[in-house]
C-alpha cells in the first residue's frame, strides 16, 4: 500500500521505479508461515517471482528455502544465504553448466522433467563425484482454470513427466547409482483463484503416490508447487491471500504416509502485492471518443498486461479531481503496450504520479530493454 508520506517522497524520484512495502512483505511472510507451521510443512520460495536481494533476505529471514530455475537462480539463493539443503531446482531445460553449479551448491533436490535429463544428472554428478536427491516433476494433466499462458499442468504443456512414462523413469533410475528418487514435484499454474484445482491437484497425488507404494517405493517428498491466486482488482482489501483457507484445503485432501514430508513453492502470493511501480504521467492526450493518459512506465517495465491480458489496479496518487475514463498506456512502439482500457481514474494530467498495483511479483524481474529503456530502480519502504 502507497501512504500519503511515501508519495511526497515519491515526487523527489525520477520515474518509472519499483517501490516495495516491506512492511507488507514481512506481515505476509508471518501469515504465510504461521500457517504452514500448524502443519508442519516446508515452503521454497520461487525465486522468479521476484529476486531482488533485500526481499530475499527478509525471505530467507523467514526459514523459507528456495525454488530455482536456472542455474543464475541457484547461485543467488546460495549468496543470499538460503540454506544448500533448503534449494530445489526445477525447469525443463537444465544445461550441464546449471547442473553443474547446483551440484558444486549441494542442493536439496533437482525437480527433474524428463528421462533424458535423469541420464545427464546422473553422468554429470558420477563424473564430479557426488550423489544427489531427484524429484520427479509430474505432469498431473490438471487444468489450473487459468490463463494458458501460465498453465503448466495438463498433457499438452512442455512441463513434467506423464504417468505413462512411469516404468521408463523407474527403470533410468534403477541404472543410475549417483541419483537418489527422493520426491514427486508439481506444479499446474500459477494465479490459481479457484481453489478446487488444488482439492483435485491432491486426489490426482493420492491416486499417483499409490503406484509408487503399490511397487514398494516410498516418496519421502511431495511438493505441491505454487499457484495461490492474489486479488488484482483489490489489493488494498485483500492485500494477503487466504492461507489458511489453502493449507486447510491442502491438509484435508492430500494423503500423507507416515515420515513423509510435504513442500510447496509459493511466489507470487508472497511478493506480488507489496510491490507498485511508480510512474508519471507524460502527456493526455484525445484519441477517437477517448482520452490516452501515456505513462513513463511501459511493457518494457511490466509486461504482464501485453503478454498475459493481465490487469493490475492503477492509483493516481496526485490527483483527487472527478473521475473519467482513460485508456492507460505507456511509451514503448507496440500497441499491445497498454496497462488498461476505460479506466476509471481521477482527472488526470501532466506530472502525476500513478501507482500500478500489484506489480510485486513478475515485474521487475521480467523487465526488459526493448527500445533501449533502463531498467527501472528498486525502492523500499524501510529506507525511501
Ligand atoms: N514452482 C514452479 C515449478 C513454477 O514454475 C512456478 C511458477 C512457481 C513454483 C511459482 O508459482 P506462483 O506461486 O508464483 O504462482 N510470469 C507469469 C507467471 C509464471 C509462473 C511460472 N512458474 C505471470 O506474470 O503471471
Amino acid at each position: 500500500m502507497v501512504q500519503n508520506k511515501e508519495t511526497e517522497r515519491f515526487k523527489t524520484l525520477e520515474t518509472p521505479f519499483y517501490y516495495y512495502d516491506m512492511e507488507l512483505l514481512r506481515e505476509t511472510l508471518k501469515r504465510y508461515t504461521d500457517e504452514l507451521k500448524k502443519y508442519n510443512y516446508h515452503a521454497h520460495y520461487a525465486l522468479k517471482a521476484n529476486a531482488n536481494v533485500r526481499v530475499l533476505s527478509l525471505i530467507k529471514d523467514f526459514g523459507l528455502g528456495a525454488d530455482c530455475v536456472s542455474g543464475n537462480e541457484v547461485s543467488l539463493a546460495l549468496k543470499t544465504g538460503f540454506s544448500p539443503d533448503k534449494v530445489v531446482y526445477a525447469g525443463v531445460g537444465k544445461s550441464d553448466k546449471e547442473i553443474k553449479t547446483a551440484l558444486e551448491g549441494g542442493i536439496f533436490c533437482f525437480n527433474c522433467e524428463s528421462v533424458p535429463e535423469i541420464e545427464v544428472i546422473n553422468s554429470i554428478a558420477e563424473s564430479m563425484g557426488k550423489k544427489v536427491g531427484i524429484a520427479l516433476r509430474i505432469n498431473p494433466d490438471i487444468d489450473a482454470h487459468t490463463h494458458k499462458y501460465i498453465s503448466t499442468g495438463r498433457s499438452q504443456d512442455k512441463f513434467g513427466i506423464s504417468p505413462w512414462m512411469f516404468d521408463e523413469v523407474l527403470a533410468t533410475i534403477k541404472k543410475s547409482s549417483n541419483i537418489n528418487l527422493i520426491g514427486l514435484h508439481f506444479h499446474v499454474g500459477s494465479q490459481i483463484t479457484d481453489l478446487n484445482v488444488f482439492s483435485m491437484l491432491c486426489k490426482r497425488v493420492n491416486e499417483l503416490q499409490k503406484w509408487f507404494i503399490e511397487r514398494g517405493i516410498f516418496i519421502e517428498n511431495i511438493n505441491l508447487g505454487g499457484g495461490l491466486g492474489i486479488d488484482y482488482v483489490n489489493p488494498d482489501e485483500n492485500p494477503i491471500s487466504d492461507f489458511k483457507n489453502y493449507f486447510s484445503i491442502i491438509n484435508s485432501n492430500l494423503i500423507v504416509y507416515p515420515g513423509q514430508k510435504i513442500h510447496f513453492e509459493p511466489g507470487r502470493t508472497i511478493v506480488a502485492q507489496c510491490g507498485s511501480l511508480i510512474s508519471r504521467v507524460l502527456y493526455v492526450k484525445m484519441g477517437k471518443g477517448k482520452k490516452f493518459a501515456i505513462l513513463d512506465a511501459g511493457m518494457n517495465d511490466l509486461i504482464r498486461p501485453a503478454l498475459y491480458q493481465a490487469s493490475h489496479r492503477i492509483d493516481n496518487l496526485t490527483s483527487k479531481g472527478r473521475i473519467m475514463r482513460y485508456d492507460v498506456v505507456g511509451p514503448i512502439c507496440e500497441s499491445s503496450d497498454r496497462f488498461g482500457k476505460n479506466l476509471l481514474l481521477p482527472q488526470t494530467k501532466r506530472g502525476d504520479l500513478v501507482a500500478i498495483r500489484s506489480a510485486g511479483a513478475y515485474g521487475q524481474v521480467m523487465a526488459m530493454r526493448y527500445n533501449q529503456k533502463d531498467i527501472a530502480p528498486e525502492y523500499f519502504s524501510e529506507n525511501i
